[in-house]
């Protein structure tokens, strides 16, 4: 990505991790979804960070809840601790479909995906079948930088170079059921433990939500095969597209939901995998290691309260009704825009697929004071990600989409 020579706070150069990365404002607050630099300026978070923010920034209460048990200190996870106890009641009282009572606290998206994948291997040799390995991904699709996630996904630019380190998972297309059913007899089912998918394609994809008929095939394949089917709603979970997870949008039917970002709103890093009754009973007794700060306290009491104020304040509900205000304003102006192939998405997470670099678009918004996030991988080869913070406003949309308008014109030349 380009440097940003629009800022050079003197701060960053000591902050990058590598020599030449792009530069950044430092961010010293937020308020709502506005991040505020150290100069006072304030950025219009369109795309709540990474696709992370929902109850938008500066938020005492959440920190309050979080400082209130940080003192403690370190207790092993399999200990149980009010504040682990109260996420999971949360969870399982107020978010998760029914039949799903069993939660496994992460530090984020990709140690959730990770355990995912080993949890239907799990599933599998506990129930005597140790030649099935395969996890089935989808093409083009993002779960993550482990090397087991980075091996079930296909996004080029995040895997190249890392290639011999990978599992060769075997890809299904995106949106082809019966290519999915071909792969699936052609690997053998008695090879195969699980299947990863997400609901509307995020990182990868920006956005690309397959048909009804697709899911059905999918859900009906898994159950036909025994094949545990994995929601990764790392993105699309905890209300972004206006219900509690994506795959209720469709007939996808999962075994397992696999959730981060949202779940700590940005304030902590917290990753949760639930699986349903009937899984997790098959493992009894087995055991199935945990990672040590899984169910840190200060992060599972940041959790319960970002959820606790979703509710309150009706936020996934405002993600549906505003969201889809949202997408209306963002295919009025862009739906004739030469420089846009597509606009796709719901409840608060768009999509924008372009005929111009990425990367430029993203450095003319954040010239203009907003940031949205950069998307994309083999079909979708340039895309921005427009998903803010649910408690964005009408008078904040007009600003985002009028300043999107800005950036995409100026990069655009015909
Ligand atoms: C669908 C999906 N799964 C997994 C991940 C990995 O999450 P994390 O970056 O928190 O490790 C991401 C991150 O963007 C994601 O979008």
């Amino acid at each position: 990505m380009a440097r940003y020579s629009w800022t050079m706070s003197s701060n960053t150069d000591r902050y990058a991790f590598l020599p030449g990365a792009a530069q950044y404002p430092t961010i010293v607050a937020g308020d709502g979804v506005f991040l505020i630099a150290d100069d006072g300026r304030r950025i219009l978070d369109a795309a709540g960070g990474a696709i992370v923010g929902n109850i938008g920034w500066g938020r005492t209460e959440v920190a309050a809840a979080a400082a209130a048990v940080m003192s403690m200190g370190y207790v092993v996870p399999l200990w149980p601790t009010p504040s682990r106890l109260a996420l999971r009641d949360e969870l399982v009282q107020h978010w998760l479909p029914e039949g799903f009572n069993h939660v496994f606290f992460t530090s984020g998206g990709s140690e959730s995906t990770d355990s995912a994948i080993r949890l239907a291997r799990a599933y599998q040799v506990a129930k005597g079948r140790d030649s099935r390995w395969k996890v089935l991904g989808r093409h083009p699709s993002y779960h993550g930088m482990t090397t087991g996630t980075m091996a079930v996904a296909s996004h080029s630019a995040r895997q190249k170079g890392y290639e011999p380190l990978l599992l060769p998972f075997p890809k299904v297309p995106w949106d082809d059921a019966e290519q999915v059913l071909k792969v699936i007899e052609q690997e053998d089912p008695a090879t195969i433990a699980g299947f990863i998918v997400e609901p509307i394609t995020g990182a990868a994809g920006a956005c690309l939500t397959a048909s009804d008929e697709y899911w059905q095939v999918v859900t009906d394949a898994c159950r036909e095969h025994d094949i545990l089917l994995i929601a990764d709603e790392v993105m699309t979970g905890y209300g972004r597209t206006g219900l509690n997870f994506g795959h209720q949008h469709f007939p996808l039917v999962p075994d397992v939901i696999v959730g981060g970002k949202g779940l700590g709103g940005g304030y902590v890093p917290l990753g949760a995998v639930a699986a349903r009754d009937e899984v997790v009973d098959t493992l009894r007794g087995s055991g199935f290691m945990y990672f040590t700060f899984t169910g840190n306290d200060g992060a599972c009491a940041a959790g319960a309260k970002v959820l606790e104020i979703m509710r309150r304040e009706h936020l996934v509900e405002r993600a549906a009704s505003t969201g889809a205000h949202l997408g209306q304003r963002l295919r009025d102006e862009f739906g004739q825009h030469p420089a846009v192939a597509d606009i796709r998405g719901r409840g608060m997470f768009y999509g924008l697929e372009l005929h111009c670099s990425r990367d430029a678009v993203v450095q003319a918004a954040m010239e203009r004071d907003m940031w949205v996030y950069p998307a994309g991988s083999g079909p979708v080869a340039d895309a921005v990600m427009v998903a803010p913070p649910f408690v964005i406003t009408d008078a904040e949309i007009e600003l985002l989409v009028a300043t999107l308008r800005a950036a995409i014109d100026a990069v655009y030349t015909g």
